[in-house]
């Protein structure tokens, strides 16, 4: 029986951000070339990519990062962030050691972003402290940052920060600072995608067991409906539904079920993750959706 320790050797990969699935047509077309636009300019203006959760902002954000050879160093904001989590931290007991140098110095993923000319990806970043949100305006502003007991270091001018945001947030607690909102230069929002773009994301991601088109129409229409019914659903299905519905279908149609029987079975639990208003019953709404496929 291997130890845990081994277990993780022996699953530590090498490999790089593979290529993503992304269907690139429509607004994530758009969406892109604005990314490349605002990144391409001299030095790269920061940009702010809103929309709903699962509607695709960091599948977008990697893609262009693959294309352009850039990593990746994204964080998740909360409001428990502290400024050193992003730029990093001197480690107490290699300074009890040694003294402050740069080598005690951990890098935050900031940092990291800055020297290695990357995409510092500020996932949620509305969601941050005042304090956080400040330490970002020198980054921003300078593209430069003062290490304390380093020094100033500057960032390579591939540099470039891409910020996300949950555009139903923007307006309650989790408020930008007005300081940090105006250095986001370039604002990207991305909505519910077209019918036949979240179609083919749907074909994209169930590649290996291709569903009858009417299945795929019912899964959209299942999705367009909670969308629709913005009365009585507080967070209607995600881009990330129509996929994993799609695969759930898929393997039980590959086990010789039927394929729309399939869909009935499994579309509850797949929709379980939408949130309704608090005077409605969630299985019950649900059940009246799910049984009204093909209806339109
Ligand atoms: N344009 C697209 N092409 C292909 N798949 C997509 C596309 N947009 C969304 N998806 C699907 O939706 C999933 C969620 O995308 P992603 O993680 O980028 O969303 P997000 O907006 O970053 O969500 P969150 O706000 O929760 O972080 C992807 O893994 C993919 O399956
Ligand atoms: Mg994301």
């Amino acid at each position: 029986m291997p130890t845990v320790h081994e277990m993780i050797k022996s699953s530590l990969t090498k490999k790089a951000l593979s290529d993503v699935k992304i269907v690139l047509e429509g607004q994530y077309k758009k969406s892109y070339d604005l990314l490349c636009d605002a990144t391409s300019v001299d030095p790269p203006l920061p940009v702010l990519i809103t929309g709903p959760p699962g509607v695709g902002k960091s599948l977008l954000v990697r893609k262009f990062a693959i294309d352009t050879g850039r990593s990746v160093y994204e964080i998740f904001f909360d409001e428990i962030m502290k400024p050193q989590y992003l730029v990093g931290s001197h480690d107490p007991a290699l300074v009890l050691k040694n003294g402050y140098s740069l080598e005690t110095f951990e890098p935050g993923p900031l940092v990291r972003a800055m020297v290695d000319g990357g995409i510092f990806l500020a996932q949620e970043i509305n969601r941050a402290s005042p304090t956080v949100q400040n330490s970002l305006h020198e980054p921003l502003e300078e593209r430069s940052y003062h290490l304390p007991r380093i020094g100033r270091i500057e960032a390579k001018d591939s540099f470039a920060l891409v910020a996300t945001a949950n555009p139903a947030e923007l307006a309650g607690v989790y408020r930008f600072t007005e300081a940090l909102r105006d250095r986001l230069r370039v604002t990207i929002e991305l909505t519910y995608p077209d019918k036949e773009i979240e179609l083919k994301i749907m074909r994209m991601n169930s590649p290996y067991n291709k569903l009858p088109e009417e299945i795929y129409y019912d899964i959209y229409s299942i999705i367009r409906r909670t969308r629709e019914m913005t009365d009585r659903v507080k967070k209607p299905a995600s881009v990330r539904v129509g996929p994993a519905m799609a695969k759930m279908v898929a393997l039980r149609v590959a086990r010789g079920e039927d394929p729309h029987a399939a869909l009935r079975a499994v579309a509850p639990h797949v929709l379980a993750s939408i949130e309704v208003g608090s005077s409605e019953n969630k299985n019950q709404l649900i059940k009246e959706i799910v049984e009204n496929i093909g209806g339109d």
